[in-house]
């Protein structure tokens, strides 16, 4: 019984290892594509010196790709959310 219990403690905690990984991956991929994608015409500093909510970055990002910036739904989503957690208000 007591080998049973360890081996889930164990393998929680795997488990977890692996999630934490996964979660801190996303978050560079996800400035690596926002730093490649939003530097093309100005400077990456224009969005990071503002503050706007997950719904204002929405529609930022949507005027960019009016604008001319190449990103695809997917990507523009990855967008959004990296820049509300990080310049959110
Ligand atoms: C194809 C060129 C182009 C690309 C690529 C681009 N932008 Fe812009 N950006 C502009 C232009 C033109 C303006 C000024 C006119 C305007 O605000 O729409 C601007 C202005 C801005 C502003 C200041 C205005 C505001 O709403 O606060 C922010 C912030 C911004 N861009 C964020 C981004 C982000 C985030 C990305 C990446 C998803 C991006 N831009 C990619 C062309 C571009």
């Amino acid at each position: 019984m007591k080998k049973i219990l360890i081996a889930i403690m164990i393998s929680s905690l795997v488990l977890t290892g692996i999630s934490l990984y996964a979660d801190e991956a996303t978050k560079v991929d996800a400035k690596a594509l926002f730093e490649k994608k939003c530097s093309q015409c100005h400077s990456a500093d224009r969005p990071k010196s503002k503050k706007k909510t997950a719904a204002e970055w929405e529609s930022t990002v949507a005027r960019m790709q009016k604008n001319g910036c190449p990103v695809t739904d997917e990507e523009a989503k990855i967008i959004v959310d990296y820049l509300a957690r990080t310049y959110g208000k």
